[in-house]
């Protein structure tokens, strides 16, 4: 039977939404569109996720994503994760998307946004889960390809609230796209960055300092910095911790070695998501189990989790309110 914890009111901030792409809809929007792939079953396309590093996955994952053509594509990927958050206690999600991958192999930036956001309107009527969009630089390209990818956006600025930056991090440090997110900020986005997954602790200074983000996508790496570390935990600046992401993608070689309990000890503000559900065997309820039993975390503590999550996430503190006081009413009826 599945731990009541799970069902917890919260919000998830870290997931692609291209991850979400599950092989059983992978083979059959390849068969709508007739794009031939590698894998001649489901049960093959998922045997294939034996990933070494985050860039083994990625070649795969870009891949995966040349399925996505048409506006219903990207209406049927995002309409299925949403399901799913219904399903699991996800009252809020604020999802990234990657336009790159589609926009440079000649599909309409126009195309990808509206199947999203369609979705994002439809689940925050039918299914009750409201939604922010975060559109992702991806950092093995271009500073400059980034500023033309922001530029492209311009026209649906009210509709994506924060820009960030994903994709192969060793080699790529914020740095980078300095001028871009420069940029983006004046435009009226906030910012987030993927840093200290892979990348050492520096990556995640270069993100505070020079990209001013508001919170760092993973950040695990943090704990090599005693600085850094209590910079963070000043500041309340979240981490968006993906556990079984950085199991599959070997950040760390299992669970019960997983940093993230030491994390919240320390005072961080944690939260837990699933950056590519679809890939990494699991939504943010699997997360959740994973850490519970791996970590022997406390009910306390998987409270604060889902708490973090909502105070982590860009709703206002208004906003926050009433899924603070449902979590408060949730947890104080397990007790
Ligand atoms: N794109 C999708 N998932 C990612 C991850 N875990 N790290 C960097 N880029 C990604
Ligand atoms: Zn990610």
């Amino acid at each position: 039977m599945r731990s009541p914890l799970v069902a917890l009111p919260k919000t998830e901030l870290h997931i692609h939404i291209e991850g979400s792409l599950e092989p059983e809809m992978m083979v059959a929007l390849a068969q709508r569109n007739g794009i031939a792939l590698p894998y001649d079953s489901v049960e093959a396309v998922r045997a294939a996720y034996q990933f070494e590093n985050l860039q083994s996955f990625l070649d795969l994952y870009y891949a995966g994503a040349q399925v996505l053509q048409s506006e219903q594509d990207f209406y049927d990927l995002t309409w299925a994760y949403l399901q799913k958050c219904a399903l699991q206690g996800v009252r809020h999600t604020e999802i990234f998307f990657d336009p790159q991958t589609h926009t440079d192999r000649g599909i309409a930036f126009e195309v990808v946004h509206s199947g999203i956001t369609q979705a994002l309107h439809d689940a925050k009527g039918e299914l009750g889960v409201s939604s922010a969009l975060i559109l992702c630089f991806l950092r093995h390209l271009s500073a400059e390809a980034a500023m033309a990818t922001l530029e492209q956006a311009l026209p649906y600025r009210d509709s994506i609230i924060a820009v960030g930056l994903d994709s192969s991090e060793l080699g790529h440090p914020p740095s980078k796209f300095q001028a871009v997110f420069d940029r983006a900020r004046a435009e009226g986005f906030l910012t987030v960055a993927h840093a200290g997954e892979e990348g050492p602790p520096e990556y995640i200074w270069e993100a505070l300092r020079l990209l001013q983000v508001s919170r760092i996508d993973h950040g695990v790496r943090s704990l090599e910095d005693p600085a850094l570390v209590e910079y963070l935990v000043e500041h309340q600046i979240p981490l968006t911790v993906c556990p079984l992401s950085n199991i599959k993608l070997c950040v760390f070689d299992t669970m019960a070695q997983h940093n993230l309990k030491q994390l919240l000890e320390l005072g961080l503000c944690v939260t837990i998501n699933s950056d590519d559900p679809a890939y990494f065997g699991g939504y943010l309820a699997e997360n959740f189990e994973a850490v519970e039993s791996a970590l022997g975390l406390l009910p306390e503590q998987l409270v604060q989790l889902a708490k973090n999550s909502f105070k982590a996430s860009f709703l206002s503190p208004a906003e926050q309110q009433p899924y603070l006081q449902e979590l408060t009413a949730y947890a104080a009826s397990l007790a």
